[in-house]
């Protein structure tokens, strides 16, 4: 299993190229299956998570390729189930419901079960595709929907930790196909979201509010091949971000679009980072450690949960006492354990996490539990006084395309051990 390898002390100094969204990429290639013709897709990030979701609609019936970030899809059959094995590796695999529904009227899908970041149920998910008419029932770990006649519906897709992400997507997705119009209320409104709305109209589904807590969908008879370019991806942009400030460097995130880091850009700067947006990306730097934060994560267009790890090892050494709450995925904080082992002072009071910035941490050999944690870790590692060992490197390798290369080229000493 590889490991990366890390010396901290070196300022992050240049520039760096975001690649594109792997939480958008994932949907949007899902929505594929929803046409029997081509569909491109260019700026995919090559991520295992991607390769995997290839393979899926692989399985599921498509052809598919995979050259210099271009994905060209052609699923003229489908089939109507996924097992077990496809959907245990990879949570995001659950959004292929909503297309097998709309496009075959059935499926049959193993339900994911938990992950490292918590309890991830997908109730809200099944509710909304009942209420369009595709009732399911679950027997032996599977998902069964043997007949759905979708009709369009007002469905209300809250939850008690907000708006769902991929429950939104699955919605939407099989409301394209539904007779009549669809309303979907608190609907998620994350630029991911967006940008597979954006997909599915060039399609031809008829979609508005996309990025609103309001999306309605007037269902069509048919939907056809497409050319699309993937968003850039805010949460690696958010974490090459945390690099810069962490070694007090000086950062292009070259092809971040700062409308999608609004919040991050702004939180940041309020402790002390300098940020400059322009037609380039965002320029990040600060010559002085930043100034401590409170902050609790929240859905679209508040702080990230998918940075709430990475903003954890850099509030683990700034000056004062930080707090970080975290409200999407309350036990989301395996982190702290192994940030701990590096010198952090850190305490878990129910789901926030108290910092007490040290004044520097020390290398250790630590356990990556998930992607974003993984990420800390390294962020962590750069910063150290000695040699970080982060083993598990899989995790990392999920989500960040060449994280040890971009980082080299910013002048990191961080090598991968195979
Ligand atoms: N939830 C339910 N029931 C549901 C669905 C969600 O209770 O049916 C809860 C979840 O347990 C969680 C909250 O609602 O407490 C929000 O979860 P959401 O459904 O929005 O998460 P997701 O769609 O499964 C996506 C991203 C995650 C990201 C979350 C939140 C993809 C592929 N995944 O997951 O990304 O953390 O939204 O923004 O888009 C990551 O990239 O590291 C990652 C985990």
């Amino acid at each position: 299993m590889d490991k990366l390898v890390v010396k901290g002390g070196a300022r992050l100094k240049g520039r760096v190229n975001i690649s594109g969204s792997k939480n958008s990429a994932l949907p949007i290639l899902a929505a594929t299956l929803l046409t029997p013709e081509t569909c491109i897709i260019h700026n995919v990030p090559d991520l295992s998570d991607i390769r995997f979701m290839l393979e899926i609609l692989a399985q599921l019936g498509a052809k598919v390729t995979f050259e210099n970030g271009t994905v060209t899809t052609r699923a003229e059959k489908v089939i109507t189930e996924v097992p077990y094995d496809l959907v245990r590796k990879m949570r995001a695999s659950i959004c292929v419901l909503g297309p097998m529904i709309a496009r075959c009227g059935q499926a049959t899908i193993s339900e994911p079960g938990g992950c490292s970041i918590g309890d991830r149920p997908i109730d809200i998910h099944l509710k909304g595709l009942a209420e369009l008419g595709a009732e399911s029932h679950t027997q032996g770990g599977n998902v069964f929907i043997p007949k759905a006649n979708l009709v369009g519906k007002e469905i209300f897709l809250g939850g008690k930790f907000g708006s769902t992400v991929l429950g939104t997507d699955n919605v939407m997705m099989a409301a394209t196909r539904a007779k009549g119009l669809t309303i979907i209320e608190s609907a998620a409104c994350e630029p991911e979201v967006r940008d597979l709305a954006e997909f599915l109209r060039k399609m031809g589904a008829k979609i508005v509010g996309q990025g609103t807590r309001r999306i309605e969908i007037e269902g069509v008879d048919a939907l056809g091949g497409v050319e699309h370019t993937v968003i850039p991806d805010r949460i690696e942009a958010g974490t090459f971000m945390i690099g810069a400030l962490i070694t007090q460097g000086d950062v292009l995130l070259a092809g971040a679009d700062p409308d999608h880091l609004v919040n991050v850009i702004d939180r940041m700067k309020s402790c002390g980072a300098h940020m400059k947006c322009g037609p380039e990306g965002i320029h990040v730097s600060t010559s002085r450690k930043l100034s401590s934060i409170d902050l609790v994560t929240e859905t679209y267009p508040g702080f990230p949960t998918d940075m709430q790890a990475q903003l954890c090892a850099l509030m683990s050494v700034t000056p004062g006492i930080s707090a970080i709450t975290e409200k999407i995925f309350p036990s989301r904080f395996m982190h702290l354990s192994e940030l701990r082992r590096m010198g952090a002072r850190v305490e878990l009071e129910g789901a926030t996490a108290i910092l007490h910035g040290v004044d520097h941490l020390s290398g250790a050999p630590v356990m990556a539990s998930d992607l974003r944690a993984s990420a800390a870790l390294v962020l962590a590692g750069l910063v150290a006084h000695g040699t970080t060992e982060v083993n598990r490197v899989y995790h990392i390798d999920r989500g960040y395309e060449h994280i040890d290369e971009k980082l080299r080229a910013l002048g990191a000493d961080i090598q991968r051990v195979r």
